[in-house]
C-alpha cells in the first residue's frame, strides 16, 4: 500500500486519543511522520518513536515528508492552518469545526481547489452506528413522513478547560454543536432551515455557553430541536423522531421504533358534531415493533474520550485514504458542512457572540 505520511497539528485529545490512535490502527493506509504542539511534552508518540516534533505549526506544514496535515487545535486557529497547509500542496484533514463562518469556509474551499488537494472536514459522528441505524429505519419509510426530530445530548457537569472560553472559541455551539448540527440538518433535508437559537452559560467557568438550544424549521422539512444541556442529570433520551405512521426513540446504544399500517383502517371524515355519549376519539391501533441495540460499544461514541480510537473516526479515514489514493468522491464534503457551519453561525450572530478574532465574517 502506499500509505499516505500524515503530520498532526495540535497533539491533544483530538490529535493524539482521536487521530494518532486512528492512524496506528491503520498503520496499512497512513504513517505519522510529524507531530506538532505548542507544548514540548506533548509533541511524541510511543507508536511513532521517528515522527520529527515540531514547536510551531508553519515549521511542521512546510516539512516535505508531510502529505497530509490533520489540523487539531484551538477551534479558531482550523481555518488559518487548513488554508496554510493546503496552499503547502498538502491534503488536509480539518477538525470540527469546520471554520467559524461560511468565509471561512469558502476560503478553505478556495484553497483545496486551487491547489487540487482534498480537504476533509472531520464529522467522524456521521459513521455512528446509532445515526446509521436511524437512517436505515428512515430509509425503509416505515414512518412515514417525519414532522419532528429531537436530539438531546444531556449531562451534569463543569468544565474549566479552553472549551468554555470564547477567546479560543469555544462554547457547545462549535464544541459539540457541529456534531448535532450535522445530524440535525441531515435529518432535515437539502433546503435552507430557518434557525432559531438560545444559548446560555450555567455551569461552565469560562465566559462560553456550555447550553444550547437551537431549531431548524421549513417548508416540506421536519422541524428539527437540538439540546446540549450541562444541568440535565436524568438521563435523556438522544433520539425522538416522529413521523405519520410512527416514532423513533433511543439513546447512542439502543433504539425502538414503533409504526402502523393506516391503510389497514376505516378512513375517518372530520364530524362537525360532538361525538355521541360525550365519546373521545379513540381507536386501538396495532403497533408493528422494531428495535436495535450496539453489539460492539466502540462503535457509537466517536469522540476523544473513546480509546483506542472507535470505528466511526475509523470509517473516517478509510473514506479519506479512498478519496485521496484512488480519487473517489468524498463522502462528507466541504460543501456539505458548509450548510452546516451557515447554522452555527446563524446562532453565533443571533446571540450576539463576538466571533473570535481571525474569523472571516
Ligand atoms: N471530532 C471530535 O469528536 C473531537 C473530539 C475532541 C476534540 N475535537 C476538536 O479537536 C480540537 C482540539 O481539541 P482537544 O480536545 O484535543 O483540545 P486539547 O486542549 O486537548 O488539545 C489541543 C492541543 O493543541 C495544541 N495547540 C493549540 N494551538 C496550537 C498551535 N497553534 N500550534 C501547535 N499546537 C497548538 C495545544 O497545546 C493542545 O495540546 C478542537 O477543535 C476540538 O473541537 C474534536
Amino acid at each position: 500500500m502506499d500509505r499516505i505520511k500524515v503530520g498532526i497539528i495540535g497533539f491533544g485529545r483530538s490529535g493524539c486519543n482521536i487521530h494518532a490512535d486512528a492512524i496506528s490502527q491503520k498503520k496499512d493506509l497512513f504513517d505519522l511522520v510529524a507531530i506538532c504542539d505548542e507544548l514540548p511534552e506533548l509533541r511524541s508518540h510511543q507508536e511513532f518513536p521517528n515522527a520529527e516534533a515540531y514547536a510551531k505549526a508553519e515549521d511542521l506544514i512546510a516539512d516535505p515528508e508531510v502529505e497530509m496535515v490533520v489540523v487539531s487545535t484551538y477551534n479558531y486557529t482550523h481555518a488559518k492552518y487548513a488554508i496554510q497547509a493546503l496552499d503547502a500542496g498538502k491534503h488536509v484533514l480539518c477538525e470540527k469545526p469546520f471554520g467559524f463562518t461560511t468565509a471561512d469556509v469558502d476560503a478553505m474551499i478556495a484553497a483545496s481547489k486551487r491547489n487540487n488537494r482534498v480537504l476533509q472536514p472531520f464529522q467522524q459522528r456521521r459513521f455512528a452506528s446509532d445515526f446509521e441505524a436511524i437512517q436505515e429505519v428512515l430509509r425503509s419509510g416505515v414512518l412515514g413522513e417525519i414532522g419532528f426530530v429531537r436530539i438531546c445530548w444531556p449531562g451534569f457537569g463543569r468544565r474549566w478547560d479552553w472549551q468554555t472560553s470564547r477567546v479560543r472559541g469555544g462554547g457547545q455551539l462549535y464544541n459539540n454543536g457541529p456534531h448535532l448540527i450535522d445530524y440535525g440538518m441531515e435529518l432535515f433535508g437539502d433546503s435552507d432551515p430557518v434557525v432559531t437559537s438560545t444559548v446560555r452559560n450555567m455551569l461552565g467557568s469560562g465566559d462560553a455557553e456550555d447550553e444550547i438550544h437551537v431549531m431548524l424549521q421549513g417548508e416540506g422539512a421536519p422541524q428539527v430541536e437540538m439540546i446540549i444541556s450541562a444541568t440535565c442529570a436524568f438521563p435523556q433520551d438522544r433520539w425522538l423522531i416522529c413521523g405519520r405512521n410512527g416514532t423513533l426513540r433511543g439513546t447512542g446504544t439502543e433504539l425502538e421504533w414503533k409504526y402502523v399500517d393506516w391503510s389497514k383502517y376505516p378512513e375517518r371524515k372530520t364530524d362537525m358534531n360532538p361525538l355521541p355519549g360525550r365519546y373521545f376519539c379513540s381507536e386501538d391501533l396495532a403497533f408493528t415493533t422494531g428495535s436495535w441495540k450496539e453489539e460492539n460499544t466502540g462503535n457509537t461514541d466517536g469522540g476523544a474520550g473513546s480509546n483506542p480510537a472507535s470505528a466511526p473516526a475509523l470509517k473516517l479515514y478509510d473514506t479519506l485514504y479512498r478519496a485521496i489514493r484512488l480519487g473517489e468522491p468524498q463522502v462528507i464534503t466541504p460543501e456539505q458542512i458548509r450548510r452546516r457551519v451557515a447554522v452555527l453561525e446563524t446562532c453565533y450572530r443571533q446571540n450576539g457572540i463576538p466571533f473570535p478574532e481571525g474569523t472571516r465574517q
